[in-house]
């Protein structure tokens, strides 16, 4: 009986499976769904970058803004950071991640790699598989090949498991192996060639029933589809004219660097680039980021990429939208979607202006639909369209569904910009949320007390013969190595009694060095060059010396041929210099090791015995270098983000009840170059447009919702290696406080207050050439006097409000112009 319900449970089961699977194939126009040519408007969110909390809200907001998919990287070091030690647990769970997305009714894209750049740490590789024997990455290995091998069958097994693949009825449409290797190929030679090979080989032999992907691969096996990755793919095309046009990464702003500047991709460029890419041919894009996030913990790679991913990408670092640009991608995205069909089916008709001006005719069934675009970036350009004039504005796409009328123009934004304030949370209670009360007290630096041959006996220290790189010795467990040595000078040592300089060979992030005790100082990359020498001096004395040189690393290489060999650490020489010339080599000592700091375990907890037993000293001090602090803060009211800011601090790592915030580094100021206009008009690159100068990279960090206790205290702990003052902390929210557009005649505004907030004012509103810029507004000789009463009326007290954009609205502003335009300011 039991044996025959079984079986009717199976095949109910392998039914409801057969009549969920989809089928994804794909032609030279696009990727087919069960027979049908898809438009796939996909944008990243990488898990690992938000919480599993904030999941179902990014996914919401991302199909309200008009995407149909989700790209995520899988990100190996972090589900096996020890070998065959793994973890799926949390924002880890990759399982939880791809449902989520497909509870939000949206496709996914799974870009495994392994390799993933991603400004991860190490690129997405585990620590531990440069330390294997004989290993070397990304190129024909075996042991590489092995391992990588046995982590992306498990990938691949757990998606099966869960039926995750279009194939099973899951959301996955495509999946990636290796990542830009096309880029790096070279370096490699002819193994590199049958590397990639291999890849796409095995990637087949998995057996996923979706298409694989290889991005920038011109040369990638016919069984893959090769993709473009970049600021604009329009002249892209697959090297096989069987693919489809397809583009995996529009880099929608830029990543950060301490020290750099705040990135800035204007909503004109983004949208011109999807525009142009439609216009020619692509049927799947893909933004990355759509949602940046977080580099939590030690995931930020590099070296030196911040713990904000923020990305300047349309969802901001905490899940705002970030207006504009979200607002002026969703309506060009449902202007695409409504030609789906025209512009996977249609015959395609190309026209060239001259003077880098263009139009794209698609027509199917007796309906057409129309590009036209100006990729001048200096001149606007009006042409003749079957009898019709259009002026069409330089670096612009404009789009027409049915070849009449332009709906949609690249680089007339509708949307209005949300101000988002850095503000002390609502209901603040002093003493809590400022004039935080610190405890302190000092992490215990590591010193010898021994001749160094004896170390080996201290309690986590290791002993060997040399200097060794500080990934061998860390596996990569923590930011911090220790490298001691001692050196017996007698009273005759030609070195004694002078003032002799330690100079240490590094290729270091940050270096501590002290001797018999005494820091004698430091030295950290400034500006790029992650191999340097240190020199100080220091009158050594009779008898034993002790040296200790505490090593930082601040992110791993992520990028480049062959980046795992990037050396970390002292690798020497190090050296005793005297002034008569004389020196002494240390590089080949016994040098004891001990990783990591002693005040903290993982969590910032201190659950270690020993350092629970430690005291607290509450008259804390100022300026004070490898210091623990300890404070507690009540959860800001209401659901806007919530962050620390760690203003008047130097370097260190944050925890807000167990959880890490990720690095910290307000001390360092980002460099001068910011320009103060934004032209654009023109190739976007990294540095166009870019804010910040002069203050700190990074002073706001994100402490997501999910990490704070509701109705009790939180506790913040601060590891500070600098030095910093805690006492210009506080505790922030990141609120809408205003929202300020221009809409051109015509058009229909939305106005709206992010969160839960109402618009609660509207100070400024002006229909007909209003004169200045936000804030500084004014109205002008052409100007409808109803204006500002007609949208109070509309607005005020409303989440949100629609305004057709029109005389019909605000009545005649008496003057006629051609560039009418409503110009408003709310407070929300
Ligand atoms: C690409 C890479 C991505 C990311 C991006 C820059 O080359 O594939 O993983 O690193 O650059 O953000």
């Amino acid at each position: 009986m039991m044996g025959s319900f079984r079986l009717l449970l199976l095949i109910f089961f392998a039914f409801y499976l057969a009549t969920n699977a989809t089928k994804v194939t794909y032609d030279n126009r696009a990727i087919q769904i069960d027979g049908e040519r898809k438009l796939i408007i996909s944008g990243s969110i990488h898990y690992p970058r938000s919480t599993t909390e904030m999941w179902p809200s990014l996914f919401k907001k991302a199909k309200e803004g008009g995407l149909n998919a989700i790209e995520t990287y899988v990100f190996w070091n972090a589900h096996e950071p020890l070998y065959r030690q793994y973890t799926f647990e949390g924002n880890l769970d990759l399982v939880k991640f791809i449902k989520a997305i497909q509870a939000e009714g949206l496709y996914a894209i799974l870009r495994i790699g392994p390799y993933v750049c991603a400004e991860w740490n190490y690129g997405g590789f585990p620590v531990w598989l440069n330390n294997m024997q004989n290993i070397t990455f990304r190129t024909q290995n075996d042991a590489f090949m092995n391992e990588m091998k046995i982590f992306t069958t498990k990938i691949v097994d757990m998606m099966k498991k869960n039926n995750l693949f279009a194939s099973e009825g899951g959301p996955i449409i495509m999946a990636q192996i290796e990542n830009e290797y096309g880029n790096v190929m070279g370096s490699y030679g002819d193994q590199g060639k049958s590397y990639i090979n291999w890849c796409a080989n095995f990637a087949e032999s998995l057996d996923i029933g979706v298409p694989w992907i290889m991005c920038q691969q011109d040369d990638a096996p016919k069984s893959m589809i090769n993709t473009c990755n970049g600021y604009y793919c329009d002249q892209f095309s697959p090297h096989d004219k069987s693919s489809p046009k397809l583009w995996t990464e529009n880099w929608s702003g830029w990543y950060k660097d301490w020290g750099g500047k705040d990135p800035h991709r204007t909503p004109e460029d983004l949208a011109f680039s999807v525009g142009r890419f439609y216009q020619y041919g692509g049927t799947l894009q893909n933004y990355y980021m759509y949602h940046g996030g977080t580099n939590f913990g030690r995931v930020a790679g590099g070296p030196y990429i911040t713990t904000s991913y923020d990305y300047d990408a349309p969802l901001d670092e905490y899940g705002n939208l970030n207006q504009p640009k979200y607002g002026h991608l969703k309506e060009l995205h449902t202007h695409l979607m409504s030609m789906e069909k025209i512009l996977t089916h249609g015959d395609v008709t190309n026209k060239d202006y001259g003077n880098w001006m263009s139009s794209t005719i698609y027509s199917y069934n007796g309906s057409r639909a129309c590009f036209f675009g100006n990729a001048n970036d200096k001149q606007d350009i009006t042409i003749d369209f079957e009898g019709k004039k259009f002026t069409v504005p330089s670096w612009s796409v404009s789009i027409l569904p049915d070849c009449v009328t332009e709906v949609y123009n690249t680089a007339r934004v509708n949307t209005q910009t949300s101000v988002m304030e850095k503000r002390m949370p609502e209901g603040a209670v002093r003493g809590l949320h400022y004039n935080l009360n610190w405890a302190w007290r000092t992490e215990r630096i590591e010193h010898l007390r021994c001749p160094v041959q004896y170390s080996g006996n201290l309690k986590g220290v290791t002993y060997a013969k040399g200097l060794i790189d500080q990934k061998v010795m860390t596996n990569d467990t923590s930011d911090y190595l220790y490298y001691m040595t001692s050196v017996y000078l007698n009273g005759n040592d030609p070195v004694w009694g002078e003032e002799v300089t330690l100079q240490v060979n590094c290729h270091c992030h940050v270096l501590h060095a002290f001797v018999n005790g005494r820091r004698i100082g430091s030295k950290w990359v400034k500006n790029g060059d992650f191999k340097f020498v240190f020199e100080r001096n220091f009158v050594p004395r009779v008898g034993m010396n002790y040296i200790t040189l505490l090593s930082v690393t601040v992110g791993l290489q992520n990028y480049g041929a062959n980046f795992e060999k990037t050396p970390n650490g002292i690798l020497g020489p190090v050296k005793l210099l005297a002034p008569s010339s004389i020196e002494k080599d240390l590089s080949n000592n016994g040098w004891a090791y001990k990783v990591g700091l002693n005040g903290m375990d993982e969590r910032g907890l201190g659950s270690d015995p020993e350092f629970s037993r430690r005291r607290w000293y509450m008259n804390w001090p100022k300026n004070r270098i490898f210091t623990w602090y300890k404070t507690e803060f009540a959860t800001p009211k209401g659901d806007d983000a919530v962050v620390l800011d760690l203003w008047g601090l130097g370097k260190g790592t944050a925890w807000v009840n167990g959880n890490n915030i990720g690095r910290y580094w307000p001390s360092f100021l980002s460099g001068d170059g910011c320009s103060s206009s934004c032209n654009y008009r023109g190739g976007y690159g990294a540095s166009k447009c870019e804010s910040n100068c002069g203050k700190p990279t990074q002073r706001w960090y994100h402490v997501p919702r999910s990490f704070l206790n509701k109705d009790c205290l939180n506790t913040l702990v601060l590891f500070e290696e600098f030095g910093g003052n805690p006492c210009l902390v506080s505790i922030k929210t990141v609120t809408n406080s205003k929202a300020h557009a221009n809409a051109y005649e015509g058009s229909s505004l939305e106005l709206s207050c992010q969160g839960k907030r109402v618009i609660s004012n509207v100070n400024f509103a002006s229909f007909g050439l209003p004169n200045g810029t936000f804030e500084s507004l004014e109205t002008s000789h052409c100007h409808a006097s109803n204006t500002l009463s007609v949208l109070k009326e509309a607005c005020t007290g409303q989440k949100s409000c629609s305004i057709d954009v029109s005389e019909k609205t605000f009545g005649s502003t008496g003057c006629k112009s051609s560039m009418q335009r409503l110009a408003v300011e709310v407070e929300c």
